[in-house]
């Protein structure tokens, strides 16, 4: 069959190594489904599922449910466990029981492992089964229930805020104790200029430690947050322009290898509530490519291949996958076709996914992928609506 793309990008299938399917547990916010539909919408060929799920998989048995509902679904879903029983920062879970069940990463996202022993012996058992730590890194009594960054908006709100430090503190312990272990360590979703420094200096010591950084937190600022909009509480939270010049900077320099999305869809009745009370989380698998080639690419902070090496090469490497195209292993390319020149606007009718909480609905975009091709098969195309 041939596939007529004049005038259009055809690039590796995206990678995201941070994702949230919500299932089992919560999925009136999203399940393996509508997550895949979701990713496959965005361009994405590969995702790592979190594993803040109810059950989670501190045990094989959630990844057995995993591997069962996803192995028709079009997309190259990886497993992740939790580092500890439940998420609960005490117990470690079984670690060889999950590698043996195809686990690629360990990590408690949402929660910091806040006992140092404990990821110490977590950091020791991962090293010798060469299994990736994954770190939250937000030290709990630092970020004290904080909502928003804390700095002049959380004044001006009247809201609590998350100082940088919690984040800082966090990241420093991990990176010593990737020091006293060997083992991989990943920072995900930095968001302060001294994370980036303290990665960079590890980097330098030629310790195995990288970095992602999420759209979100690369586009936009706490200062978005004047209008108390929910769809902007996420954890880590939005700093300022200062933090983000860092990122980009990170970004650019190397010291930041990823850009993963941290896609955390919540229904609009549990983030149509007060700004305190709703809960921590921006989905955004759809808006991530157009978002990045809309306020980078064009206005050349960052050229499209550094965008895409961050999006499928790095994060390829880090968790190790097979190398793509190897046909002679029945490994064919992943691709996605983007239309460089279609323009939409962000809205909920746009977004297959079963959650709305995208920080970008109202903004028009362009450069969006209009095709997804998983191991030789279409498995999404973008039906255009109506007059463009
Ligand atoms: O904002 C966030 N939402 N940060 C996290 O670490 C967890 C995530 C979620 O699961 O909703
Ligand atoms: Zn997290
Ligand atoms: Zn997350």
């Amino acid at each position: 069959e041939v596939i007529d793309i004049e005038g259009k990008f055809l690039i590796p299938g995206l990678i995201d190594m941070h994702v949230h399917f919500r299932d089992p547990g919560y999925t009136h916010k999203e399940d393996i489904h509508s997550g895949s539909n979701a990713a496959l919408a965005g361009g994405f060929t590969g995702v790592l599922m979190m594993p803040n799920t109810d059950p989670p998989p501190d045990n094989a048995t959630v990844i057995y449910y995993w591997k069962e509902k996803s192995k028709s679904i079009p997309l190259n879903i990886l497993f992740s466990g939790c580092i500890t029983k439940n998420r609960a920062g005490k117990e470690l879970s079984k670690f060889y029981e999950l590698k043996e069940a195809g686990a690629v990463a360990i990590t408690d996202d949402g929660n910091w492992v806040a006992d140092g022993a404990v990821f110490r012996h977590a950091m020791e058992y991962a090293a010798a089964l060469d299994l990736l730590v994954i770190t939250h890194a937000e030290e709990p009594t630092i970020a004290n229930r904080g909502v928003i960054n804390e700095g002049y908006w959380s004044t001006v709100l009247g809201l609590r805020g998350i100082p940088k430090a919690a984040e800082n503190i966090a990241i420093y312990r991990d990176i010593e104790i990737a020091k006293m272990t060997g083992a991989k360590l990943h920072v995900a979703h930095l968001s302060t200029a001294e994370g980036v420094r303290l990665v960079a200096a590890a980097k330098k010591l030629g310790l195995k430690v990288t970095a992602e950084v999420t759209p979100h937190h690369l586009v936009l600022t706490d200062e978005a947050l004047a209008g108390y909009d929910t769809n902007l509480k996420v954890n880590p939270p939005l700093r300022e322009a200062e933090e983000q010049k860092a990122l980009l900077k990170g970004l650019l320099e190397g010291v930041i290898d990823v850009i993963a999305t941290d896609h955390a869809p919540h229904a609009s009745y549990e983030k149509n509530v007060e700004f305190n009370d709703a809960p921590f989380g921006i989905e955004g698998l759809e808006t991530a490519f157009p978002v990045l080639y809309t306020e980078l690419v064009l206005k050349k902070k960052i050229t499209l291949e550094k965008l895409l090496l961050k999006m499928t090469v790095n994060p390829a490497k880090i968790l190790q996958l097979p190398k793509q195209g190897d046909i002679k292993k029945g490994n064919y390319a992943n691709l996605t076709v983007i239309d460089p020149k279609l323009t939409l606007k962000v809205s909920e009718e746009l977004l297959v996914g079963k959650s709305k909480n995208n920080p970008f609905l109202g903004r028009t975009l362009t450069g969006w992928p209009v095709m997804t091709i998983y191991q030789g098969i279409v498995a999404y195309q973008r039906i255009l609506k109506g007059v463009q």
